[in-house]
């Protein structure tokens, strides 16, 4: 069945409605990947059998052999109470879809469908990646561990920006944003009567000396001119006014944009807390978990990103680096590509409960998807 563009639009921003009404947490998304499914099915879109729980690959081979390009979405949604303005509000009380992955999942479903139309014209093999879990950063994970992606010479994603106007599209050269990992700091000490301190070692005492001297990473060792964050989020101790208690707790994020700062920024966190542990004679262990590393745009494909754009009617601008993270860059570390920021309309920032997107973005997006797809594959077949 063939769909004219007025009514797949149509189609998309109802398919992108029914998602934000029905939105799914990460690695939950089991009615959103059937939805995806049964989209795909209706256009006899192939979809690869693989061990997936959530997500769904599907894949268009044109009639000639060539490159293989790879579109991504991300699917899940957030632990969110939804508060926003609109006509189609969330039906899972606390789960809202407020970074836009409705928006980017039926953007990629129009690309597929669009290509789907055309895909006797095309030399080579296009795969779509409706990817699980991105706000947990376990998906892209999952997704390369099957395979699936071994092949892929291209990959390409996107993400709404509520701070771009609708019509605006960015993206740069290089890294977009930032690497995030997690921290736990655990401090074990003894415990006192809150009268006699000289009896223990006082392990709020010694999370305030962490607190200070962990900025002082960051204030005196990172060099100006580069960017990082260290932010502690929480701090657990105590329960009660009279005793000095035996533990404390902390956790927090480093947000960083170059591998050697990333590094960098570990080992001085092991050195502070190893000199602040020998001070004050007690136990500190570190807890390092490695998120997704930047977003790193191959420059060659963000150039073909902005002429895409230009071609097809977008206003595009170069963007500065952002501290948010995506672990589209999983991707990346593999296969050449560019993830691209497209306008949203704002004016509520993603993950805010008010969050909405302007639908006119949508269809747009697809068709650029579309163009960007087809447009790779000729250029990679040039090479
Ligand atoms: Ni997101």
């Amino acid at each position: 069945m063939t769909i004219n563009n007025t009514e797949l639009e149509k189609y998309l921003v109802e398919f992108k409605r029914d998602l934000h009404m029905n939105p799914e947490l990460s690695n939950e998304e089991y009615e959103t990947t059937q939805k995806i499914k049964e989209a795909l099915k209706s256009q006899n879109i192939t979809i690869l059998d693989l061990p997936l729980q959530t997500g769904v690959i599907a894949e268009i081979k044109g009639s000639t052999p060539g490159p293989t390009i790879a579109l991504r979405a991300d699917i899940d949604a957030l632990p969110i109470l939804e508060q926003a303005d609109v006509a189609f509000p969330s039906t899972n009380k606390g789960i809202m879809h407020a970074c836009g992955h409705d928006f980017h999942t039926s953007v990629i479903l129009g690309a597929a469908f669009l290509l789907k139309q055309v895909e006797e014209k095309l030399a080579g093999t296009i795969r779509f990646i409706f990817q699980p879990a991105e706000e947990t950063s376990h998906g892209a994970k999952a997704i390369l561990e099957t395979g699936a992606l071994d092949d892929v010479d291209a990959i390409f994603g996107l993400h709404n920006d509520p701070t771009l106007r609708v019509g605006e599209l960015g993206t740069k050269h290089g890294v977009l944003t930032a690497a995030v990992d997690r921290f736990e700091i655990k401090v074990t000490a003894t415990g006192a009567h809150a009268a006699k301190p000289e009896e223990g070692n006082d392990p709020i005492i010694i999370t305030s000396h962490i607190i200070s001297a962990l900025q002082t990473i960051i204030s005196r060792n990172v060099a100006p001119r580069e960017a990082a964050v260290l932010s502690i989020t929480q701090i657990h101790s105590g329960n009660t006014w009279n005793v000095i208690p035996d533990s404390a707790y902390l956790e927090g994020t480093v947000r960083t944009f170059s591998r050697t700062e990333r590094a960098f920024i570990e080992k001085r966190m092991q050195q502070v807390l190893h000199g602040i542990g020998v001070t004050f004679d007690a136990n500190i262990e570190f807890f390092w978990h490695p998120g997704p590393p930047s977003v790193d745009n191959t420059p060659e494909w963000a150039d073909f990103a902005f002429e895409i754009g230009d071609k097809t009617g977008y206003t595009t601008k170069t963007l500065e680096a952002s501290s948010i993270g995506e672990d589209f860059a999983l991707y990346q570390e593999k296969i050449p590509g560019v993830f691209v920021m497209i306008g949203s309309g704002g004016p509520y920032d993603l993950h805010h409960p008010k969050f909405k997107i302007d639908d006119t973005a949508l269809f747009p997006a697809s068709q650029y998807f579309y163009e960007l797809a087809v447009g790779a594959l000729e250029k990679s077949n040039l090479k």
